[in-house]
């Protein structure tokens, strides 16, 4: 990035000299992201971010193709709030699949809330909270059989496990360079070949007609450059697991049971119940101990309310929702950060609960 910033501050549309390079750089990324996806560069458009290629995918997609949308009940708001706007003000029905007690829907559950008026499947891969793997693989074929097309959040599943486009036979694939490593604000939007797509931004002619404005040389840079590193990431997942299970281990003797069911799941979060206190309460303790967690997804922790991802996933149980605690797991945690967070939390968990 640093190395773009110093050769790729001109505009990436312009003819001349510096604009060439910048434009080289720019598409040395574009093929960096692609290559991580398995799918060709010119599939790639460049997004500021995760949020913006989820909205893109739904709103992109439904506003030439108004229709049912069927997605599930514990969509990230990238997802979920894009959906919302399109039931308001495009007419589109939308059927929420429940996913209860946290289990994925089954394929066979997708194809029956499939009616002739769908028009779009919006799903994520893994859930942003409790990091359970979705079947998206069997969704594909459903989608394929019905001749719907599947939009797919992978934002939590690249840099996680092996993500091939081609084979997996998706529509569009949203993704975000911060979840592996690259900076924030970077993001991509893979779209199959012959698919059409409204742009959500309007202006220049950029990204194939598909996402006006002048690209960030630098962050897609940068986001090219974690995609060089995705196999090394996944490689290290056993490890993570490893680091995982001991932390969970250490949560059960606590007290703490695990939010999500068994299944399939991602090394790097682990979301658990810890009954009788709040969780910002936890959160502001162990801060305050140097242990930083969150309550919820980051990006609505801020919000004193409780997830409505576990609230979806627990309906019978609400009190899960107010008093659970995420930790994050990653390419730089060790076993000795997990004894240290397990000690801060036997000292902070031995304290009257708040
Ligand atoms: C599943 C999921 N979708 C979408 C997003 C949004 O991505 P970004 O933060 O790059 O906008 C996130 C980020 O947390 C996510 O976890």
């Amino acid at each position: 990035m640093r190395d773009a910033e110093a050769h790729g501050w001109a505009n990436p549309s312009s003819v001349h000299r510096a604009g060439r390079e910048s434009r080289a750089l720019l598409e040395r990324a574009r093929a960096d992201i692609a290559g991580a996806l398995g799918g060709d560069a010119s599939d790639v458009v460049l997004t500021a971010g995760g949020t913006e290629a989820c909205n893109l995918g739904v709103l992109g997609l439904l506003q030439l193709n108004p229709g049912r949308v069927v997605t599930t009940a514990v969509e990230h708001p990238a997802m979920g709030a894009p959906l919302a706007l399109a039931e308001r003000s495009l007419g589109c029905p939308v059927t929420r699949l429940p996913v209860p007690g946290g289990r994925p829907p089954e394929a066979s559950e997708l194809r029956a809330a499939l009616t002739p008026d769908t028009r779009l499947v919006a799903i994520q891969w893994i859930n942003h909270e409790t990091g359970t793997c979705f079947p998206v693989g069997d969704y594909a074929r459903v989608c394929r059989d019905a001749g719907v097309p599947l939009l797919v959040d992978a934002n939590q599943a690249l840099g996680k496990l092996p993500i091939d486009v081609r084979a997996l036979d998706v529509a569009a694939l949203a993704c975000s360079a911060h979840k592996l490593g690259g900076p924030a604000g970077a993001g991509a939007l893979w779209v199959r070949r012959g698919l059409d797509l409204d742009p959500r931004m309007l202006g220049g002619g950029q990204e194939r007609g598909r996402r006006a404005g002048t690209p960030n040389v630098v962050a897609s840079v940068g986001f090219g450059a974690a995609c060089q590193h995705v196999a090394r990431r996944i490689a290290d997942m056993p490890r993570i697991t490893t680091l995982r299970d001991r932390m969970e281990d250490g949560l059960r003797a606590l007290g703490a049971t695990r939010n999500a069911p068994d299944g399939p799941r991602v090394a790097t979060v682990s979301n658990v119940y810890v009954s009788g206190w709040r969780g910002e309460a936890l959160v502001a303790a162990l801060d305050l101990e140097g242990l930083c967690v969150s309550s919820g997804a980051a990006c609505s922790s801020g919000l004193a309310e409780p997830s409505p991802v576990l609230l979806a996933m627990h309906a019978d149980e609400p009190a899960r929702a107010a008093s659970s605690l995420r930790f994050s797991f990653g390419p730089e945690t060790t076993e000795s950060d997990v004894d240290s967070a397990l000690t801060i939390l036997r000292r902070v968990l031995s304290r009257p609960a708040a």
